[in-house]
């Protein structure tokens, strides 16, 4: 009894040394110390035996039985350590490794402008609003004091839409009408937005274009507030000592009327072909608003004064990035719109 005892023992540790896996030595302890095992069969035959020898073999049985359980304990746990280490080597991620590029895209050179001439007056307090790109005559040209059939109309080159008496915008200045309308003095409001004229499209003109129109109203606003603050906008885009000064010039919905000028960025106000030799770029007209706008927008001029200012955004970012050509702002060339970033 000893010997095949002593046998099984051998046999059962070799088994549970061979498994493989957890499953293997599931298999392994149900064979040997299962209900049907080889080691219950022993056990349970103890009763059969000689009286004086049923402790000795149940105290050998029992040593079997604990060395094999201790040998499957110590194994499972050896089997479980390296699959859970198998896992991990399987599962690692190799924190090292350059991580995909994303392809992101870059703000268009005009939307960017846009942004920048925001947060300039934005520091000013000015608030942005949008008009509509389709408007009517009225608000377009007859609240700014343009009548219908004043030679002044000749100044847009206007497109019509198929709906009584609107047209594309041909500028944002009608967006001062709308916001007279539908706030209060003090205003200080920003209008950027895309305008239309029926023109031949060359090196420095489009059918369509982008504007910032500026509007400021209070009481006791004047010529000098205009004046500092659109100083500061030059000096923020185009260089804190770059020179600049008001010439007259003529709107019709502004009394008086400047063209506003920055020393060319391109010589730095020596002459050069850019600026035709004077050394001075115009970036936008401005003016003191005229009382009939005013009146068109509901308020009281004898109170109330304002002034305005309208820029060419494209002729903006041209200046600014050095690009000679309008047209490049709409093709959406990627090789061209890659250069800003
Ligand atoms: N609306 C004018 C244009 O399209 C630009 C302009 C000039 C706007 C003077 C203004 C202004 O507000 O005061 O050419």
């Amino acid at each position: 009894m000893t010997a095949r005892l002593q046998r099984l023992r051998a046999d059962a540790l070799a088994a549970v040394d061979g498994a493989a896996d957890a499953a293997a030595l599931e298999q392994v302890h149900v064979s040997f110390l299962g209900r049907k095992g080889a080691l219950t069969e022993i056990l349970r035959g103890i009763g059969g035996l000689a009286p004086e020898d049923r402790p000795r073999v149940g105290a050998e049985a029992n040593d079997v039985r604990e060395a094999v359980e201790a040998a499957a304990d110590a194994r499972g746990i050896a089997l479980r350590g390296s699959e859970v280490t198998a896992r991990l080597l399987r599962e690692s991620v190799d924190v090292t490794t350059p991580g995909r590029r994303i392809a992101r895209g870059t703000r268009h050179p005009l939307a960017e402008t846009i942004a920048e001439i925001d947060e300039v007056f934005g520091r000013f307090g000015f608030v942005v609003y949008e008009g509509p790109e389709v408007e009517d005559d009225v608000t377009n040209f007859q609240m700014l004091n343009i009548p219908v059939d004043h030679p002044a109309r000749d100044l847009w080159a206007t497109l019509y839409v198929d709906i009584d008496d609107h047209l594309l915008r041909t500028h944002t200045s009608p967006g001062q009408i709308r916001v007279m309308r539908e706030t209060r003095p003090p205003i200080r409001a920003l209008l950027p937005g895309r305008c239309f004229r029926y023109e031949a499209v060359d090196a420095s003109h489009g059918f369509e274009f982008f504007q910032v129109e500026g509007l400021m109203v209070d009481e006791g606003t004047s010529l000098a507030d205009l004046r500092g603050l659109l100083d500061e906008f030059a000096h923020a885009l185009f260089g804190a000592t770059r020179a600049t000064r008001f010439r007259p010039g003529y709107y019709p919905f502004t009394e008086p009327s400047v063209a506003f000028d920055v020393e060319c960025v391109v010589c730095d106000g020596a002459g050069c072909p850019a600026c035709g030799r004077s050394g001075w770029m115009t970036i936008l007209g401005a003016g003191m608003v005229h009382p009939v706008v005013l009146r068109s927008g509901g308020i009281d001029p004898e109170r109330f004064q304002g002034f305005a200012f309208g820029m060419g955004v494209d002729r903006i970012a041209m200046l600014r990035h050095g690009v000679h050509d309008v047209r490049l702002f709409m093709e959406n060339d990627l090789r061209f719109l890659e250069q800003f970033r």
